[in-house]
């Protein structure tokens, strides 16, 4: 049988646009050369179950710098592939055994960066069509003489977009690159301002019982403890930073307190006492305007809230008063009676549960002071010990407070 010629491309034929026009130079003679786009010479895996078939097209294409490797057949074509780097594969698509479209599947999930390039008969173009919807690159329409600078220059255009593709995917990847790096870098920085943030707060505690005194290790201790009975009163994992928080810093509205009231030895007067109640208040206004803090400032605002109104600045009731501010109540409590005060010595743990028993659903919520209640003395006594084993004032940590971004088990 002669050697058959492939006389078209897809894109001749149809319009169909592979996204390079600058290689198609309009009308063309058989044998001027077009020159390839590749400034390397080009490789190409002729696949065709005739022998005259690639005989000819390597021998023509080799006139052009392009070498050839040959195929009798899909199978043989991909043995070719595992050993030859190619750019390219020019295949015929009706061969016993692997069909053209067959090979082009398996070329396509294994050598995606290939060009592929179907040759199909006049009676297949249907077929061609449905190919580059598969992923071909395009296809040749045979029986007649090859016709080198057709094929060419479908290569050419086909190489060319597959070069672009590359250098938006190559673009993509730095990209991705790029933002992964921004990323962490970025996550470093938020890293460090937490830790800054927390390393100010550790201070702003510590500055707040070196004020008072007379309380000192007051902060770090009902810290402690409003932590214990959150972790074990449980659902409250995503709160347990805010509450850590508003327990931590408390009564930093004391700071503009005046020392003749907040260190005066004896009973406040009323103007005093008054004076003193507005601590809520400021510590509120002072913190609630720090958005990573907000949370904490409702905290602040309602510590000495009691569920039965009776408490200040507002006389909010249970249902009102934030559950951090309730279980900071019973901590605080627990805390004023078990430590030294200038005008007596600290109070037994039991005379403390007693108290709290008794104001259970008047003083205290009633579900918080359950829970408290139900906290043996040693795992108290274990939070005292810690902190008063503390050099100076202990004052909550940076780490301490860091380790409360962590999951905690509500179990302890
Ligand atoms: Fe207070």
């Amino acid at each position: 049988m002669p050697p058959r010629k492939i006389t078209s491309t897809a894109e001749e034929r149809g319009g169909i646009d592979t996204g390079d026009q600058s290689a198609d130079s309009g009308c063309r003679l058989a044998n001027d050369p077009i020159p390839l786009a590749h400034s390397v010479t080009l490789r190409v895996l002729i696949v065709d179950d005739e022998a005259s078939v690639r005989k000819v097209m390597a021998a023509v294409l080799a006139q052009h710098n392009v070498t050839c490797e040959t195929a009798a057949s899909g199978e043989e074509a991909l043995r070719v592939l595992e050993t030859h780097r190619m750019d390219a594969v020019i295949s015929d698509l009706q061969m016993p055994g692997m069909s053209g479209m067959e090979l082009l599947a398996q070329v396509k999930q294994s050598y995606p960066h290939l060009v592929f390039m179907m040759v199909t008969g006049v009676d297949d173009i249907r077929v061609g069509i449905q190919a580059m919807r598969q992923g071909a690159d395009d296809y040749l329409v045979k029986p007649l003489q090859v016709d080198a600078n057709i094929v060419l220059a479908s290569l050419n255009r086909a190489l060319h977009v597959k070069r672009l593709e590359q250098e938006v995917e190559n673009y993509r990847h730095h990209l991705e690159e790029i933002v992964a790096e921004q990323t962490q870098q970025l996550r470093e920085a938020l890293r460090q301002i937490e830790r800054s943030y927390d390393h100010t707060l550790e201070v702003l505690g510590a500055a707040i019982d070196l004020r008072d005194s007379p309380t000192a290790g007051h902060s770090r201790r009902v810290f402690l403890y409003s932590i214990e009975i959150a972790k074990v009163m449980g659902g409250l994992e995503k709160e347990m930073r805010n509450i850590a928080m508003g327990a931590w810093l408390h009564d930093i509205g004391k700071l503009a307190i005046s020392d003749a009231i907040l260190l005066k030895p004896g009973p406040l007067t009323d103007e005093e006492r008054e004076i003193m109640q507005r601590h809520a208040q400021i510590g509120y206004d002072l913190v609630k305007g720090i958005s990573f803090l907000a949370d904490a400032a409702e905290i602040i605002f309602a510590h000495h809230e009691r569920c039965d109104g009776s408490g200040y600045p507002r006389g909010l009731k249970t249902e009102e008063i934030p559950a951090g501010a309730k279980i900071f109540a019973v901590a605080d409590t627990f805390d004023a009676m078990t430590s030294d005060r200038p005008y007596r010595r600290a109070l037994p743990f039991e005379t403390s549960r007693e108290v709290i028993e008794r104001g259970a659903g008047k003083l205290y919520d009633p579900q918080v002071a359950n829970v408290f209640l139900n906290i043996r003395d040693e795992t108290w006594e274990a939070i005292r010990s810690e902190t008063t084993s503390m050099q100076g004032f202990g004052f909550a940590t940076a780490s301490d407070i860091q380790a409360l971004s962590k999951p905690v088990n509500p179990g302890r």
